[in-house]
């Protein structure tokens, strides 16, 4: 039986900061329907797929998307109907098309993620599997995994009024042997936390993401009190949960492409990041760094990604989630792990791309959150579907986080999926054997 596109409908919803964003319904035959939305970022790349604002004064200070629902409505759909509802790439392939542009800033990314979002839904449930499942053959994955969850504590930078220089601190559970275990684990660490941050009078406000945004003018002093946390819930720093950073770094550009580190009065040169960086990695229990460089620094990410030796080194806002871009930083050795993020890419075919690619050349994938989210939680399915590894949604806070927790939890429920636990993690088999030696040579 062929299903076909029937009606497709785009409007302005919403987001976590109360911000416009694209909600797409896609009706296909026998009666189906498939909702999705769109999330937005605030620490962007500048090589990202555009997000079609209205730039309207006068509603939602510029950042209405009426137009890109527009778009929905009056370009996308009505050339879309009567398409196969399941041919996912061919109904990417067009909209591609129609928008003409390398960056989709015509139709709008957000009005093309959410007709391809929805259509993929719409043809999940047509086939009467769960959305994971269409995923997976859609990526040519035929083994589901559920991801380990990398789960933000403390935040700055843009997603906290830059009351911290580094954008995320997060927890990543290393002993847990599955995933509701690893989620039981953040939960105590973000509790951990909250109570240090509480007792020492740091403020305990919620930051974007849903993380706490202690405002320490030192990353040591944010570094100290995840230890602390981690000690703190019962666990063992390094062995059982481990530290990540996202340093957003494009977000800390200052004049003449260098790094101002406001709150710790620094301006630093690419090299004198490079520096920074290690001396954290060399002192805390850090298993994973993403954008610790700008995302046109391509000389310095080799030299990060060099330096940093048996660590995750992850590029985002460097890749963008664009195919091309992982496969130049594949070819100078930038990074050993690439943020997976739908929105910087555009469509759902174009993400699947970026994965494949990753997993040819031996690079982890990060399925990850924006910092506007709405409740959404496709990106949970796609994390499961593709086996994406790891998976970023924020902190243990807010429903719109939350949501894409309870989606794997859900997930969970089915014995046959498996966990696939820390050795997902870039340079975790490295760090096993460099350890091993360690206790062979002491
Ligand atoms: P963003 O932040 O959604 O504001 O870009 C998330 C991240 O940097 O990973
Ligand atoms: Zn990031």
């Amino acid at each position: 039986m062929t299903i076909v596109i029937e009606a497709v409908k785009g409007r302005e919803i919403l987001d976590s900061r109360g911000r416009p964003t694209i909600e797409v319904d896609v009706a296909i035959s026998g009666g189906f329907v498939g909702t999705a939305s769109v999330p937005s970022g605030a620490s962007t790349s500048r090589s990202e797929a555009c997000e079609l604002r209205d730039g309207e004064p006068t509603r939602f200070f510029g950042r209405g998307v009426a137009q890109a629902a527009a778009h929905v409505n009056e370009i996308i759909g009505p050339t879309l109907y009567g398409q196969p509802a399941d041919a996912q790439r061919t109904i990417d392939d067009r909209m591609r098309e129609l928008d003409g542009t390398a960056h989709l800033g015509r139709l709008g990314a957000n009005a093309i993620l959410g007709v391809s979002l929805a259509a993929c839904r719409a043809a999940a449930l047509a086939r009467g599997l769960p959305l994971y499942r269409h995923i997976g053959d859609l990526a040519a994955v035929s083994t589901p995994l559920l991801p380990v969850p990398m789960v933000n504590i403390l935040s700055g930078g843009l997603h906290a009024g830059r009351g911290m220089d580094v954008q995320d601190f997060l927890a990543v559970p290393l002993s847990a042997p599955d995933y509701p275990t690893a989620l039981h684990d953040m939960i105590r660490v973000r509790a951990a936390a909250e109570d240090l941050a509480r007792t020492e009078g740091m403020p305990t406000l919620l930051a974007d993401e849903g993380g706490l945004s202690p405002g320490y003018a030192r990353a040591e002093q944010a570094l100290d009190l995840m230890v602390r946390a981690i000690e703190a819930a019962g666990f063992e720093p390094g062995s059982d949960i481990a530290i990540a950073l996202d340093i957003a770094a494009t977000s800390l550009l200052g004049e003449a492409d260098s790094y101002a580190l406001r709150r710790s009065g620094l301006a630093l040169d690419s090299a004198d990041m490079i520096d920074l960086i290690a001396s954290w990695v060399g002192r805390y229990p850090i298993v994973s760094v993403e954008d610790g460089l700008h995302d046109e620094d391509w000389q310095g990410w080799s030299e990060l990604t060099q330096r940093l030796g048996d660590i995750q080194v992850i590029g985002d806002d460097l890749f963008a989630t664009s195919p091309a871009r992982l496969a130049r930083g594949v070819g100078v050795g930038a990074a050993n792990a690439v943020l997976i993020k739908l929105n910087q890419n555009g469509t759902l075919s174009g993400t699947l791309d970026a994965v494949a690619l990753a997993r040819q050349h031996g690079y982890a994938t990060v399925i990850s959150a924006r910092s506007g989210e709405t409740s959404d939680s496709f990106m949970s399915d796609l994390a499961v579907g593709t086996a994406g590894g790891q998976i970023k949604i924020g902190s243990v806070r807010n429903s719109e986080r939350l949501e894409k927790y309870n989606q794997l939890l859900r997930i969970a429920e089915r014995e046959t999926i498996g966990y696939a636990g820390s050795a997902v993690l870039a340079g975790a088999q490295q760090r096993g054997r460099n350890k091993d030696d360690r206790r062979a040579a002491s």
